[in-house]
């Protein structure tokens, strides 16, 4: 068993939740660690679950010492009511989180973006994703992944009502959605958790961007680059 530690943020959501699922019950690592708002069941002998408060990040410095950062935390405008509270659960506490796991020794970062992150858009969401991908890449790690997955698909408690519209649409369309448009396909949740455990072992020096062709190629071939 390799002696590598993961940091996950987000492990309570739907690709968080995957993920930790994954990197649990993967050899590759012998601690997973999970920081969330509320107490989540644990996943296994490895799992250490801590139940954090996200506006006082820094004064549990210690929790962040890590090997590989893994960030799927996110909100929705519903969920946060306003864009600042958008922005704190999307970019501020990615940042933050980036930053005290560099300090503490993490080498690589892997971010849960979405297509069409870009930090000039004129999409206050994308603008936002594009800022946090932008704020973390800075932050200087060895290794920097950001996965950008188009509209998630999975098992999802509660009503997200535009998300369940935008499925109902695509889901149809995917046999005819090829070429340039075949980044509008829906992207599996769990695929986009498989990415992130295969590019977290093969960890790639410098920064790469996976969009959701990439992502699908690295969940269906873990080995990487099929
Ligand atoms: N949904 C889509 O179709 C879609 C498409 C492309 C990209 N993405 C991106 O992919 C990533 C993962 O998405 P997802 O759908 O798996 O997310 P999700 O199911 O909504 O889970 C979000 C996670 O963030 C945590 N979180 C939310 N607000 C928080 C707060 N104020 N303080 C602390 N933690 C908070 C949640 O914790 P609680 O469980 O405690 O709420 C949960 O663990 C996100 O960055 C999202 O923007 C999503």
């Amino acid at each position: 068993m390799a002696d590598r530690t993961v940091l996950l943020l987000g492990a309570t959501g739907l690709v968080g939740g995957h993920a930790l699922r994954r990197f649990a019950t993967d050899p590759r690592w012998s601690r997973v660690v999970t920081l969330g708002r509320r107490p989540i069941g644990t996943a296994g002998p490895s799992h250490e679950g801590h139940v954090v408060d996200f506006d006082r990040l820094g004064e549990q410095a210690e929790l962040f010492a890590c090997d590989d950062l893994v960030c799927a935390l996110g909100t929705t405008m519903r969920q946060a009511g306003s864009e600042e509270a958008f922005r704190r659960v999307d970019l501020e506490i990615p940042f933050e989180a980036a930053q005290l796991a560099r300090s503490a020794g993490a080498t690589q970062v892997l971010l849960v973006s979405a297509l069409g992150a870009d930090p000039d858009s004129r999409i206050f969401y994308n603008r936002t994703k594009g800022e946090a991908e932008r704020a973390v890449e800075g932050v200087g790690f060895e290794a920097v992944q950001i996965l950008r997955p188009s509209l998630l698909a999975g098992d999802r408690d509660g009503t997200r009502w535009g998300e369940r519209l935008g499925l109902a649409v695509l889901s149809p369309l995917v046999p005819v959605l090829r070429g340039p448009l075949a980044a509008l396909r829906p992207t599996e949740a769990d695929d986009v958790a498989a990415a992130l455990v295969a590019i977290a072992a093969g960890r790639p020096a410098g920064r790469h961007v996976y969009r959701p062709d990439a992502i699908r190629e690295w969940a269906a071939d873990p080995g990487g680059e099929s």
